[in-house]
């Protein structure tokens, strides 16, 4: 009998202070019409000076529990998805087990940038098929605001905090179809953020903001993401026509259009929650998800693709029958 990653419950954490393209236009060059023609940005979430990955990770964590009507102690593993953990380590895995009451239970972190989400689904899909694990929470939380530099126009206006979570459980029926994860460190300079407390000679005196080559990274994203998608139907022996909704990390809406049209998508057919949240890296793709389950446009049975794109540069896709 096959073994499958099935959704069970899904949750979703937004911070409440709204941070608008006309604020930031206070402070740098820019203005409201700008970013929104550039980017489909206009606002994002900043999060409380208290909270953490961790904290927006419990939120959405606690959400996705309750739709998932499970004890806590039953979840066999929890992968959380950041590039801004509370602390080096612990791990906000471990961090948001504490916080959720669970004893027996295993708790990592995956980094891998705006894929994130997409990486730990993977992982968790492998887990579940193989035996391994019956239930598994996967979070992604992110506190960009605190990487970003509200002085650089070309990076501020693009990112915004929250977190997303999903439950999976191991089924006999579909499921998550199939995951397909890369990397090529080779672009690693094109967008990056420095940990000064750990400068070699290469970045030292660089502050922890991210630096990005916008341009080039919305370039190299719209040819990959197109790519992605290719193996993803193909994998599965699936025709564009097949796919329900597309749910995309949420970086720029002219990347997510270009990826729509490759898959002939309407773009009432993809869940956008960028206009109001920005890119909030590892959470967006589990954010826009919860949205579209909550929303009642998500149904049980149809097929979504889900995909990302991400510093390293990583990118990746899970195809997922609801
Ligand atoms: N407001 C006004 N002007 C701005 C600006 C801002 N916030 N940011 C940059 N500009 C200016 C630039 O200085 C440049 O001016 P110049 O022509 O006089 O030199 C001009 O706008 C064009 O800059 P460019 O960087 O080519 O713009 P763009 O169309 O590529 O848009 C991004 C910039 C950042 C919106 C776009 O490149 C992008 O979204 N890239 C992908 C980023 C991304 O998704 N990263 C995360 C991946 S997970």
């Amino acid at each position: 009998m096959t073994r499958y990653a099935r959704i069970i419950g899904t949750g979703g954490y937004l911070p409440e202070d709204i941070r608008t393209n006309d604020d930031i236009s206070q402070t740098v060059d820019t203005s409201d019409s700008w970013i929104f023609e550039r980017t489909g940005i206009k606002s994002r979430r900043i999060a409380k000076p208290h909270e953490t990955a961790s904290s927006m990770a419990e939120a959405a964590a606690r959400q996705a529990i309750e739709a998932a009507q499970i004890n806590p102690e039953d979840i066999d593993i929890i992968i959380v998805a950041t590039g801004t953990p509370d602390r080096v380590y612990p791990s906000t895995g471990c961090l948001l087990q504490k916080r959720l009451g669970i004893k027996n239970c295993v708790a990592f972190d995956v980094q891998a940038a705006c894929s994130g989400a997409i990486f730990a689904l993977s992982i968790a899909d492998q887990y579940i098929k193989s035996g391994a694990a019956q239930k598994i929470l996967v979070v992604g939380s992110e506190l960009c605001s605190r990487i970003t530099d509200w002085t650089d126009r070309s990076t501020c206006i693009l990112f915004g905090d929250g977190a997303g979570a999903v439950l999976l459980e191991a089924t006999d029926t579909p499921g998550i179809l199939s995951t397909h994860i890369h990397s090529d460190g080779e672009y690693e300079d094109m967008l990056y953020c420095p940990n000064p407390q750990v400068a070699t000679i290469d970045n030292a005196g660089e502050a922890g903001f991210i630096q990005m080559r916008g341009n080039e990274v919305f370039k190299v994203a719209v040819n990959t993401l197109g790519q992605i998608v290719d193996q993803t139907l193909k994998a599965n022996n699936l025709q564009k026509s097949d796919v329900d909704w597309l749910v995309p990390h949420q970086a720029n809406i002219r990347i997510i259009a270009a990826t729509a049209k490759k898959l002939k998508m309407s773009m009432e057919q993809v869940i956008i929650t960028l206009e109001g949240q920005g890119n909030t890296s590892s959470a967006s793709v589990l954010l826009a998800f919860n949205e579209g389950v909550r929303d009642g446009r998500i149904q049980r049975g149809q097929i979504i693709l889900l995909e990302a794109f991400g510093a390293g540069f990583t990118w990746g896709s899970a195809l997922i029958r609801y």
